[in-house]
């Protein structure tokens, strides 16, 4: 993975750390602030600090104490001193990358009493009531579509129809034949980087972000480099530093319900990060996978693609339908409709007729999750924050708006031997770093989905506080 570069300015580091603790030498409590800044993902393997005169001036300490404090991350393994660059991050055991989201083989092992381990590797959904209903009216319209070879390599016009009216309703103008339909989000977004990427182009993704995208940019030969985000969203001013400092072709981009953070960002950030995508001539690919994924109250935001033709909008029926529907859609700008749809037929032919019609038909008959499932959704997320905030009291996670998960930050880097130690009390994990970009800085963090019925949660907690309790 490549490992950039990036320069962090005193004046941005000091108001990453935040005023320095008062008890203790100073230069302890800078060391620390650092060591925590690299430990919470939020400065990553590479960055280099700000020189050591840059930091006396900013923090009005003296050289000694700031020279002292470089020396201490030094020989905790956590910079190291670069000719020619000054004193870089690096992360304790060397950079690792994320790897992809864990496939639950590991839930098909049976436990003493014969129970499945709880699954919280994969945030998904179950299929709302009423499918059986959607397919058995889909077969009835399948004679029409016999008579004729089944290939839609584009997807069934109807279905490509009422995807471009969902986003006029959005805000967004779109015909349908801007819209691809695909197997699935990640299918989608295999083929617009195909279309868009030559091979060993840069591309910017925040990290933490989600695994399967970044290891298909991988695959594909992309060399990626990460922007940090906290979890309160999406930090714009990195981003535009990034971009003016990297040039990437493309950036990764997930303003809606992110995952894992589960951050929304409103419309003005959303206009601000298209036009710093615009001043860099980098395409946006905006995964919007969990746009349908709000708990509490619809959001009033427009697709970031309202703000310039340069993004590609990658959307799913996953969560707000059913996964198993295996179907997803890219909505192209004009500018690259014949690009992303030559690709495509150059993967694979088209999806399923008989899902396409289902799916078609629960878009006509009502616009994605059903609000009963959103109730329970929304009982599950506060249940398990409320529970797992009560029994593990050191534990901090955001309530999120929407998305399906909670992003905790644990009170020691013990991520990856937390999951190791859930396992054996019946419960699966994805650590943190599972969701790094390009290091394996998020050992502080630990991902809990909630869409789950509400027994396997109840299941997963004691697992879970147990695990911690042994790893702590
Ligand atoms: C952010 C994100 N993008 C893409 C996907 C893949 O979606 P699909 O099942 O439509 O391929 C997921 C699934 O979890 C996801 O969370």
């Amino acid at each position: 993975m490549d490992v950039q570069n990036r320069r962090v300015s005193a004046t941005r580091l000091h108001s990453m750390i935040g005023p320095l603790a008062e008890e203790g030498p100073a230069y302890a409590s800078l060391a620390r602030g650092i060591r925590r800044l690299v430990a919470n993902g939020r400065m990553l393997h590479g960055t280099v600090l700000p020189s050591e005169r840059e930091l006396v001036t900013e923090l009005g300490l003296s050289r000694t104490t700031v020279s002292r404090a470089y020396s201490e991350l030094r020989d905790r393994g956590f910079a190291t001193a670069r000719q020619g660059s000054g004193t870089v991050i690096t992360v304790p055991g060397g950079p690792a990358s994320g790897g992809q989201e864990p496939m639950p083989d590991g839930a098909i092992e049976l436990d003493a009493a014969g129970r499945h381990a709880v699954d919280l590797t994969c945030a998904a959904p179950s299929a709302p009531v009423g499918m059986v209903e959607h397919y058995e009216a889909a077969m009835a319209q399948l004679p029409a579509y016999i008579s004729g070879m089944g290939y839609f390599p584009l997807g069934l016009p109807e279905l490509r129809s009422e995807i471009a009216r969902m986003y006029r309703q959005r805000g967004l103008e779109t015909s349908p034949e801007q819209i691809v339909v695909t197997n699935g989000a990640l299918a989608g977004f295999a083929a617009v980087i195909r279309a868009v990427l030559p091979p060993g182009s840069r591309v910017l993704a925040e990290s933490p972000s989600y695994p399967n995208t970044i290891a298909s940019l991988r695959h594909h030969g992309a060399r990626v480099s990460a922007v940090p985000i906290g979890p309160d969203g999406t930090d714009l001013e990195a981003v535009g530093q990034a971009l003016r400092r990297i040039q990437p072709a493309a950036m990764l981009c997930l303003p809606d319900f992110h995952n894992p953070t589960g951050t929304l960002l409103d419309n003005e950030g959303r206009e601000r990060w298209a036009r710093q995508l615009d001043a860099a001539k980098t395409v946006g690919i905006v995964d919007e996978t969990a746009v349908d994924l709000w708990w509490d109250r619809e959001p009033d935001v427009k697709p970031m693609a309202v703000y310039s033709d340069r993004i590609v909008s990658i959307g799913s029926a996953s969560k707000s339908h059913w996964g198993g529907l295996r179907l997803g859609w890219i909505r192209c700008p004009r500018s690259l409709q014949g690009a992303v749809t030559s690709m495509r037929t150059s993967l694979d032919l088209g999806a399923p007729v008989l899902e396409q019609l289902v799916l078609t038909r629960m878009l006509q008959t009502g616009n994605g999750l059903p609000d009963e499932s959103r109730k329970r959704i929304r009982a599950e997320r506060d249940w398990l924050h409320a529970t797992l905030s009560d029994q593990l009291p050191g534990w901090k996670a955001n309530l999120p708006a929407g998305g399906l998960s909670l992003w905790w930050n644990l009170p020691a880097p013990r991520s990856t031997v937390l999951a190791e130690a859930a396992a054996r009390h019946g419960v699966l994990l994805a650590p943190g770093s599972v969701f790094a970009v390009e290091d394996h800085g998020l050992e502080h963090w630990i991902r809990t989905p909630f869409a789950l019925p509400h027994e396997e949660l109840e299941r997963a907690v004691p697992g879970i506080v147990a695990a911690w309790h042994e790893v702590a």
